[in-house]
């Protein structure tokens, strides 16, 4: 059988992209992926050169290479892990570790919040009442990101969601018309007021182009898995276009970078219709009197009364 070779070198190639119609030699797979975070990262105004970034870290491989990638493209990171609590699978206590021993290894500053410690009670003491325990989580740790990147003046918190996460969220939202989401499917949302920007580096980076990167740079991930994930959620999504990208490459990237193009016809459907406020409690913006991160942790009694009511919302 023939070798394979690297599209720029020649040399011997170890991966083959037919999205990109390209194969690469490990030094040039490494060019091509720092390349596409840093043409996304211009292309949406993500960061000023060297700016201050915070990073949720979950200890997963998808998280660890944007503060990889961010750090050797000269960004000031700084790591926010949430400790949610759940001991199953050991799952809360390794994903701290491997992320605490990650950032030791690049000397990066890492922040860690432990509900249980914080809070008195981890996420899983909302397992009965919230069937849908992932969404709780996903409020409880967009709302610390949001408090902690305000507070520290960080220009914006980058997740690891990759364009296998867009793309099956895109979809799984088209076939609904779900048109607040589809207002806000984007790699960078901007700064608004309360909530700080968010940005996405990995956005058109496929997750196996991910798992690749992180390989080959050495990035040892939790292998623990959550006993409640939702990867379940959008599974049927990301597998359907996986079949379709096999047959046509690149398909996935154009259905995602189609609607970058056209998402701005969404925006209206995304605004809230009701207008924002302080939290009596924590500050933080809400429709009502107290926001539902705090009637979720900050329990008042009426709170605890009103939880039917809970409406936890969804996104990324
Ligand atoms: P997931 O919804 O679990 O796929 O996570 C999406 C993104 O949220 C990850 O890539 C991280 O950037 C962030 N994230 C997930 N879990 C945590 C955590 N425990 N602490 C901080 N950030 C997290
Ligand atoms: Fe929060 Fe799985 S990590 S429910
Ligand atoms: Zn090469
Ligand atoms: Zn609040």
């Amino acid at each position: 059988m023939n070798k394979m070779k690297c599209t720029v070198c020649k040399r011997e190639a170890f991966v083959k992209l037919p999205a990109h119609n390209a194969k690469f030699c490990p030094d040039h797979f490494d060019q091509f992926f720092l390349r596409q975070v840093s043409r996304l990262i211009k292309k949406f105004r993500m960061l000023r050169p060297g700016a201050r970034v915070l990073v949720a870290v979950s200890g997963g491989k998808d998280s660890l290479t944007v503060v990889d990638v961010l750090h050797r493209l000269g960004y000031q990171v700084t790591g926010f892990h949430v400790n949610v609590g759940i001991k199953e699978n050991n799952f809360s206590e390794e994903s701290e570790a491997v992320t605490i021993s990650f950032f030791e290894k690049l000397g990066l500053p890492l922040k860690i919040i432990n509900l249980e410690k914080e809070y008195g009670r981890n996420i899983t003491t909302f397992a009965r009442r919230f069937p849908r325990l992932c969404a709780v989580c996903g409020l409880t740790k967009r709302h610390l990101m949001n408090d902690y990147a305000l507070a520290g003046r960080f220009s914006c918190v980058a997740t690891g969601h990759h364009l296998d996460d867009l793309a099956s969220s895109l979809l799984a939202n088209v076939l609904r018309w779900d048109l607040s989401y589809l207002a806000k499917n984007l790699p960078v949302l901007p700064a608004e007021g309360p909530f700080a920007k968010k940005i996405k580096p990995l956005a058109l980076l496929s997750e196996e182009e991910v798992r690749i990167y992180s390989e080959l740079r050495g990035i040892k991930p939790v292998t623990a898995v959550c006993p409640y994930s939702k990867e379940a959620k959008f599974k049927r999504y990301k597998f359907f276009l996986n079949e379709l990208e096999k047959q046509s490459p690149g398909m996935k990237r154009a259905f995602y970078e189609n609607y970058l193009k056209v998402a701005g016809i969404f925006e209206k459907a995304g605004t809230s219709e009701l207008p924002l406020r302080n939290c009596k409690i924590c500050g933080g913006p809400t429709p009502s009197e107290i926001c539902t991160f705090c009637r979720l942790w900050n329990r008042t009694q009426s709170a605890q009364e009103e939880d039917q009511e809970i409406n936890l919302g969804d996104g990324n």
